[in-house]
């Protein structure tokens, strides 16, 4: 049962606003992780079309984000402007890429020091109101403004049936110091204002290409940029792979081979951050995409695995399970999930590779003959296994066939040797039949023991070494420690 506490005293210890709304400052947006969250709550607001746009007036540049949704009255304008305006743990609309009731105030506060929202619902009013940090911090109370920057907004809203716009002044973590007068400011910022675009039309490019919404930015409209290139010749999907009762879709992709796609299309392709960067895991949530490429922790990103990228489709329902975050750029598997997603990865991860080395096995098919050559034979001597270099490898031929062998040429030799020792087919025969393991030289001719033993003896005496010195040191190296008995004979 519950303890009852209403019996004992108790105190008021109010969040501080003055700090509080500071520290919403800190949960690590981006500016376009944080244009994103905003973009978010217009699609939830059923909006057709969402406009995106900057007034470039140095550090006075501000920012809208403007919808067509459904709008909200006074009441509930100020709901949503409240820190917490829904319970994380309410359940959401099957459509609602909301979760935790902050995002508006966290993501607007993590680029600006003044949120103005106004809003039209139909039959209401159009209203706004503002919060500003500076007023928040000395009045030490959490207090909407009934004030708007700019009356043309208001009348822009009033002149449609219904949605919002967000206004960001105060720009301070994007354009404190610079000035119109700097055209370097201008690139800089309008450099990031394209890494904005790019990033809305990855994280929505669901929603763009089933003309869901447009979203325009500076009065353009943005592109989509799909991971997966689809339709594309080449392309090779896997199957779904539901998973959690079919909550979850995974569904992997192995992108088309350089070769076979245009040049245009493979930059396309390379995503904002370049191919290396973008294979891994895609994860959506409600067709948002949360995480562009990553492997989750389960692999590393490498040049020879970057054809691979594999979808995850996520409901709202699972957010507590994959540990949604507020910024919505994070999501982790549940433990009990990510065997499974180990596993489809790693068939994906091997036929990304299979396209990767294409071209090499498109020659290697063209130019070979029938005959493939190894290092390493493996031979059957008098009912024992051995391993021998194959003498009509082509490069130990052509070693051989040399008059004058170089120190480099043995050299390479020896390294081809050391790393192409085959391991596995040996532990594979190893555990089959262990006792059929032949010893050295066993069942040949031995005269080339005997032979290296003699040459390596006279080199020692050369030395100065006592006869029982040079053959105690020969019985101490492979393979001469296993034919003691030919060290009597040696002199
Ligand atoms: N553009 C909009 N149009 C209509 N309603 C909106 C709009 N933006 C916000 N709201 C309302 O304000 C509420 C609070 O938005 P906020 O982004 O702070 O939290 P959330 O979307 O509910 O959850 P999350 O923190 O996960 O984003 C929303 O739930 C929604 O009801
Ligand atoms: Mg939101």
């Amino acid at each position: 049962m519950e303890k009852d506490y209403t019996s004992f005293e108790t105190i008021v210890a109010e969040p501080e606003a003055s700090s509080m709304i500071e520290t919403f400052r800190a949960i690590g947006y981006n500016l376009e992780t944080a244009v994103a969250d905003v973009v978010d709550n217009s699609i939830s607001a059923s909006a057709k079309n969402v406009w995106i746009d900057f007034n470039w007036e140095g550090d006075k540049t501000y920012l809208t984000v403007r919808d067509d949704g459904s709008g909200m009255n006074n009441e509930e304008l100020v709901q949503a402007l409240r820190p917490g305006s829904k319970n994380p743990l309410e359940e959401r609309n099957l459509k609602d890429l909301g979760r935790f009731g902050l995002g508006l105030k966290t993501a607007s506060f993590s680029q600006c020091r003044q949120l103005t929202v106004l809003s039209h619902k139909q039959q209401y009013n159009p209203v706004f109101w503002t919060w500003n940090l500076d007023f928040v911090n000395k009045i030490g109370e959490w207090r909407l403004i009934k004030y708007t920057p700019n009356d043309e907004h208001l009348k822009q809203l009033q002149s449609t049936s219904s949605g919002t716009i967000v206004i960001w002044n105060q720009l301070d973590r994007i354009v404190k110091g610079t000035s119109t007068e700097n055209p370097e400011n201008l690139d800089k910022f309008l450099e990031t204002m394209e890494i904005v675009k790019r990033h809305l039309g990855m994280v929505f490019h669901r929603f763009i290409e089933q003309n869901k919404i447009n979203l325009y930015f500076q009065q353009r409209k943005i592109d989509a940029w799909n991971p997966f290139l689809l339709g594309e010749k080449g392309l090779q999907p896997f199957p779904d792979e539901p998973l959690s009762n079919g909550l979850v879709i995974l569904k992997g992709f192995v992108l088309p081979h350089k070769s076979k796609i245009s040049e245009e299309t493979y930059k396309k392709a390379e995503g904002p951050k370049g191919w290396n960067e973008q294979q891994g895991f895609y994860i959506y949530r409600n067709e948002r995409l949360l995480v562009a490429g990553d492997w989750l922790g389960m692999f590393r990103k490498e040049e020879h695995y970057k054809l691979a990228r594999i979808q995850i489709d996520l409901p709202n329902s699972l957010d507590k399970e994959w540990q949604i975050d507020i910024k919505k750029s994070v999501a982790r598997p549940p433990f009990g999930l990510k065997n499974q997603l180990r596993q489809i990865a790693g068939k994906v991860r091997s036929q990304a590779v299979e396209v990767y080395r294409h071209k090499g096995k498109i020659l290697q098919r063209k130019y070979s003959s029938e005959e493939f050559y190894t290092l390493w034979n493996e031979k059957i001597r008098h009912g024992k296994r051995f391993y021998e270099i194959n003498q009509e490898h082509p490069f130990i031929k052509n070693i051989l066939s040399k008059g004058d062998i170089e120190k480099k040429d043995i050299a390479t030799l020896l390294k081809f040797i050391e790393e192409t020792v085959p391991v596995s087919l040996i532990t594979i025969r190893e555990s089959e039949q262990p006792e059929i393991q032949g010893q050295p030289f066993e069942g040949i001719d031995h005269e080339p023991i005997r032979v290296a033993m003699k040459q390596m003896y006279n080199s020692l005496i050369a030395k100065g070494r006592t006869d029982d010195q040079a053959k105690g040191m020969i019985l101490s190296i492979e393979p001469f420690n296993i034919y003691p008995q030919y060290i009597d004979s040696i002199n």
